[in-house]
């Protein structure tokens, strides 16, 4: 096991600056997941950290070694770091064991030696037995095991995953995020998990990098993330947070602000540092917002689009007063609420977004 530093790393393609100064410590054992829109970095930075792109400043730290900087690169399989991508690419014509211990055979390790790492490695994949099947004649879910214990046969201390699960149906997937939180706990691997999925991310993850841009946006663990968004980007990109313009009244206290936000007056949550200023914005979850009756107090919006989900819907809409902006709520069986009609809508609760948004 090890942990890694990725410490101010920057990576240009030609003109075009793909990551800028990027720093992330992975503790020993830790399990992080990096989130972040497709294009701003996040299988480049994989790529440094296994080895195959150099970087173009900064350093890379495996278990206390350099791996990477300006001046040096480790090839990657010096780096002792597992890799599993989305397209798995088993050889067909291999079986499931010869797939596995391809690797030692290529690096010349003995057959009783060989037999018992892949062994080995398919019992923590939970494949026991499958060695003399062909990938033709396994499940999804199946092959990409093969690929993870293609990696871990290895030993490696530190495993990289680009979105794994991403070729899989949602049923696999929640059961392969079973077999990959049990795998870290069993084994206590550092992993560092790409993924557009942020449920997965949450799921899994103890702490979650947001990449913007090629840049840091936060880097937090999950409910953080999800209560205190650093800026803006992270606001709106986790779990669609809605924003909306706030002015803050009060000092904070406790953890809490007074704001006034679309004409009402609510106490939110924020920074200790938080004080009054105008113009700040306000990040709002959808469960933090309510439909209210029509003589209640709240904000008067317009229904624009009700999709039923299942138990639920979800309810898009706008302030009368503000037909720019978008907001959404759920409203839980029996739906009442349809498009077109207007209704009220009460702000339960909010987080202000600092003002100078950091990675912290
Ligand atoms: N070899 C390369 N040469 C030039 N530009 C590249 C190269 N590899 C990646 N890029 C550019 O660097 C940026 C980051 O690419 P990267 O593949 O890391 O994104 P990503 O976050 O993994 O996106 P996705 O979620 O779509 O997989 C993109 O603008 C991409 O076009
Ligand atoms: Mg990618």
């Amino acid at each position: 096991m090890a942990g890694l530093t990725i410490d101010q790393v920057s990576k240009r393609f030609g003109e075009h600056e793909a990551l800028s100064n990027v720093s992330i410590d992975v503790a020993d054992g830790e399990f992080l997941a990096v989130l972040g829109p497709s294009g701003c970095g996040k299988t480049t930075l994989l790529r440094m950290v296994a080895g195959f792109e150099k970087v173009s400043g900064g350093r890379i730290v495996i278990g206390g070694q350099t791996m990477s900087s300006a001046e040096h690169s480790l090839p990657p399989e010096k780096r002792k770091v597992g890799i599993v991508f989305q397209n798995y690419a088993l050889w067909p014509h291999m079986t499931v064991a010869e797939n596995v211990g391809y690797s030692l055979k290529v690096a010349k390790v003995g057959r009783a030696e060989r037999d018992r790492r892949v062994t080995e490695a398919l019992s923590l994949v939970n494949l026991n037995g499958f060695g003399d099947r062909r990938p033709a004649n396994l499940s999804g879910g199946q092959r990409q095991r093969v690929a993870l214990a293609r990696c871990l046969v290895s030993a490696p201390s530190l495993v990289l995953f680009d979105e794994p699960l991403a070729n899989l149906d949602v049923h696999l997937r929640a059961s392969m995020e079973d077999e990959f939180a049990d795998f870290h706990k069993r084994t206590g691997t550092t992993i560092v998990y790409i993924t557009h999925d942020q449920a997965e991310a949450m799921a899994l993850a103890d702490r979650i990098a947001v990449m913007d841009k090629g840049k840091l946006a936060q880097l937090a663990p999950p409910r953080e993330l999800y209560r205190e968004p650093a800026n803006e980007m992270v606001a709106s990109f986790i779990s669609q947070g809605i924003i909306l313009p706030a002015d803050v009244l009060t000092a904070a206290e406790s953890g809490h602000c007074r704001v006034r936000v679309l004409g009402q007056e609510v106490v939110v949550r924020c920074r200790p540092d938080e004080r009054p200023r105008a113009g700040a914005k306000l990040c709002c979850r959808s469960p933090e917002l309510e439909a209210v009756g029509a003589h209640e107090e709240g904000i008067p919006v317009a229904i624009k689009r009700v999709v039923y989900q299942g138990g639920s819907a979800r309810v898009e809409l706008s302030p009368v007063e503000r037909p720019d902006l978008n907001l959404h709520i759920e409203q839980a069986d029996p739906v009442t609420l349809e498009a077109g009609v207007e209704a009220r809508v009460r702000i339960k609760s909010g987080w202000v977004i600092p003002e100078a948004g950091n990675a912290s």
